[in-house]
C-alpha cells in the first residue's frame, strides 16, 4: 500500500526557474527509500513539501490516503517526522531533556507522561545518561540522536532524514546510519533517508535519483546501482563492494555483481567453497 503518494508537483522559490519539476513517485508503507542526486538536485525542496514547510505550485501529494491541504494539514504533519542536517539547527532547549520534549510540549502532553516519554526516547538512542546535559556540549553524532529521540517521541509514522548524516565524523555517521536501520527494523515505521551515502543507498529498500529537479531513476538499489555509467554522468557513486566484484569479472572471474558488502563477502564465499 502506498504511504505516500507525489503526482505531478512543481515548485519554484522564484517563480522563474522551477526547483523541482513535474516530480511524481510513490513510498510504500514500512518501506526506506533513499533519495540521491547532486547538490541543487532538489531533494530537499522535496523533504519540505511533503511536510508543507514549502507550498507546492501544482500538483498533489497524498499521504495515508490524505490529499494535503490546508484542511489536513496538521493530521499530516502529525504522521511525519523530519531529521534535518545541520545539528545545531535542531536544538533550542537549555538541556537533552528539554530537547526531547520540545514537540510533546507544543502538543500538550502531561508532565508526568512526558518524563516516561523522555526516558523511553532518550534510552532508544543511547542518550540516557545525558538528559541533563547541555546539547550544546554534545558531539554531532550526539547531537543527531537527541534529534531523532525527539521525533521518535512524537510517534510519527513517517521519518524523514535530509543528510542528517552529512556534517558528521566517520564514526557519528556509522552510528546515525545504524540507528536509521534499526528504527526501520523494529518499528516497521516509513523512512524516508537523502543521503550523499551510496552504501546506506544500497541498503535500502527503494531509490529515488533526482538530477536538476526532476526524477531520473526510481526503483530498487539493486537495479538501480548497476547502472554505473548514468549515476557516474549524475556526478554519484557507486557502492564499494560493486566497484569490487566488478574488479573480480574483470581479472576473469565469474562472479555475481553485488550492490552490499555482504552479498560480496558471501558470493567470496561461494567462490572460495567451489575450490
Ligand atoms: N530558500 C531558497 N531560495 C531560493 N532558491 C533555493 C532555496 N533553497 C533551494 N533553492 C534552489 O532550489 C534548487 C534545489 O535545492 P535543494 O532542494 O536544496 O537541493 P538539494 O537538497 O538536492 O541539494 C537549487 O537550485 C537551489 O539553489
Ligand atoms: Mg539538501
Amino acid at each position: 500500500m502506498a504511504k505516500i503518494q507525489v503526482c505531478d508537483i512543481s515548485f519554484s522559490y522564484d517563480k522563474e526557474t522551477n526547483a523541482v519539476e513535474h516530480v511524481s513517485f510513490q513510498i510504500e508503507a514500512g518501506s526506506y527509500t533513499t533519495i540521491i542526486g547532486h547538490n541543487g538536485s532538489g531533494k530537499s525542496t522535496i523533504a519540505k513539501l511533503l511536510i508543507d514547510l514549502l507550498e507546492k505550485d501544482s500538483g498533489s501529494i497524498i499521504v495515508d490516503g490524505m490529499e494535503l491541504n490546508d484542511e489536513n494539514i496538521y493530521t499530516i504533519r502529525d504522521k511525519i517526522g523530519i531529521v534535518f542536517q545541520n545539528p545545531d539547527n535542531q536544538f533550542i532547549g537549555a538541556t537533552v531533556a528539554d530537547d526531547i520534549a520540545f514537540g510533546l510540549e507544543n502538543h500538550q502532553v502531561a508532565s508526568e507522561a512526558m518524563e516516561q516519554i523522555i526516558q523511553t526516547y532518550a534510552k532508544r538512542v543511547n542518550m540516557s545518561r545525558y538528559l541533563l546535559s547541555e546539547p550544546t556540549h554534545l558531539s554531532g553524532g550526539q547531537k543527531q540522536r537527541v534529534a531523532i529521540a525527539g521525533v521518535l517521541a512524537m510517534a510519527p509514522q513517517i521519518m524523514i532524514f535530509d543528510e542528517a548524516t552529512s556534517m558528521l565524523d566517520p564514526q557519528g555517521k556509522a552510528e546515525i546510519n545504524e540507528m536509521i536501520q534499526s528504527i526501520h527494523r523494529e518499528t516497521g515505521m516509513t523512512i524516508i533517508s537523502i543521503t550523499h551515502d551510496i552504501e546506506e543507498v544500497s541498503h535500502s529498500d527503494h531509490v529515488i535519483v533526482m538530477d536538476q529537479g526532476h526524477i531520473v531513476m526510481d526503483g530498487k538499489p539493486e537495479d538501480i546501482l548497476l547502472r554505473e555509467k548514468e549515476l557516474v554522468a549524475l556526478k554519484l557513486d557507486i557502492p564499494f563492494a560493486l566497484k569490487f566484484t566488478k574488479g573480480l569479472q574483470r581479472k576473469g572471474i565469474s562472479c555475481r555483481l553485488c550492490t552490499t558488502m555482504e552479498g560480496a563477502v558471501e558470493e567470496v564465499c561461494r567462490l572460495h567453497s567451489k575450490n
